[in-house]
């Protein structure tokens, strides 16, 4: 088993397809032993972005760089990496036992060694009563975690995974995220993780790579990318629900307010997260009037749906004993430091100046 990973940077990235540009110039990094997701809407590029790393298509520009050396031209094989794939495939007629180390029977590795891994991936895994078995007597839950356990072994220090819990219900989701992020630290392999769900980027990464068709959108930390949402498009992206987007002409704002390069309030939006509008509005600097649409429980908090007198729906998500009705005029509130303004021109953040 690898103990340590190593680093991967891609610079100007571009594929196409006949003429279609699928992968428009792109540009990131991740140290070695990090945890990198590619996140973006079905269709944005991950996987394709994925398999040039891996090296089972050609790039039409730009470089990859694993461990500081330009792996571009080279063949999947000498890569030196492993991939998990969203549709796992175990061989059937293998018990467990064989399957995770296929890899170290064939890199040969010394049978007291090779039980030596197998048992501390086992372990890791939770598979330990499982060995025995066969793919067809597991669980789809236990038979990604096999898959997993499997690449993890395989002496990687560079494991891609494309969306490699999708298949699997919600509650083992949860759970095998947290067991991959675990895997990571314990073992120091560096991962490249893709995935369209948000939630799962934001719980299980170092970095996050936002993409948006074909291009990134924005790259930073889980708290970076929700707290400042460098356009409109990772503001709406990131976050359930997703940030409320206003224009400037529908939000009570103090006079004073002051944007950034010489921009006019009236040139940008307002963003503002769910869980940062104050019902009811009291001394709050920024504020907007809308109507109950709807009343949805969540347990924690109610997410109550409003539209404002231009037609703009936005959601508020209330915890407090009062619950607004459908119909119902309310004023929602918020502060400064909540508030995040956008260009109308081009959808990119803009600073508040004052
Ligand atoms: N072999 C291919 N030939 C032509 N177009 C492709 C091929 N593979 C992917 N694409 C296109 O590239 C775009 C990105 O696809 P993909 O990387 O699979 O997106 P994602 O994984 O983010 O859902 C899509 O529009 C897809 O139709
Ligand atoms: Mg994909």
């Amino acid at each position: 088993m690898s103990e340590s990973g190593v680093s991967i940077e891609v610079q100007g990235l571009r594929k196409s397809w006949g003429a279609v540009e699928v992968l428009k110039a792109v540009d990131f990094g991740i140290e070695a032993g990090g945890f990198l997701t590619l996140l973006g809407p079905s269709g944005c590029g991950k996987s394709t972005l994925l398999r040039l790393i891996c090296g089972l298509d050609e790039v039409s520009g730009g470089q990859i760089l694993i461990d500081g050396k330009d792996v571009t031209g080279k063949a999947a094989a000498e890569r030196n990496l492993g991939m998990v794939f969203q549709n796992y495939a175990l061989f059937p007629h293998m018990t467990i036992e064989e399957n995770i180390s296929y890899g170290l029977k064939i890199r040969k590795v010394p049978a007291a060694e090779k039980k030596k891994q197998l048992d501390r991936v086992a372990e890791l895994m939770a598979l330990g009563s499982l060995l025995d078995r066969r793919p067809g007597q597991l669980s789809g839950g236990q038979q990604q975690r096999v898959a997993l356990a499997r690449v993890l072994v395989s002496g990687r220090p560079l494991v891609l995974m494309d969306e490699p819990l999708s298949n699997l219900d919600a509650k083992l989701r949860v759970e095998i995220r947290s067991e991959i992020r675990s895997l990571n630290k314990k073992l120091g392999i560096t991962i490249v993780y893709v995935t369209h769900d948000q939630s799962e980027a934001l719980s299980m990464s170092d970095r996050v790579v936002l993409m948006s068709a074909g291009e990134v959108a924005q790259v930073g930390t889980p708290k970076e990318l929700y707290e400042h949402p460098a356009n409109t498009f990772s503001a709406t992206f990131i976050g359930t629900p997703p940030t409320n987007i206003l224009d400037s002409s529908e939000v009570e704002f103090p006079a004073d307010l002051g944007v950034a390069g010489g921009h006019k309030v009236t040139d940008c939006q307002f963003g503002i997260r769910p869980e940062n509008l104050g019902f009811p509005a009291e001394d709050h600097e920024f504020r907007v009037k809308a109507r109950v649409q709807s009343v949805e429980y969540e347990g924690k908090v109610f997410l109550i749906h409003l539209v404002t007198a231009a037609g703009t729906t936005m959601v508020l998500s209330y915890s407090g004993a009062s619950v607004p009705q459908e119909g119902e005029e309310i004023t929602v509130g918020w502060g400064r430091e909540q508030t995040h303004l956008f260009l109308k021109k081009d959808g990119n953040a803009i600073a508040i100046e004052r």
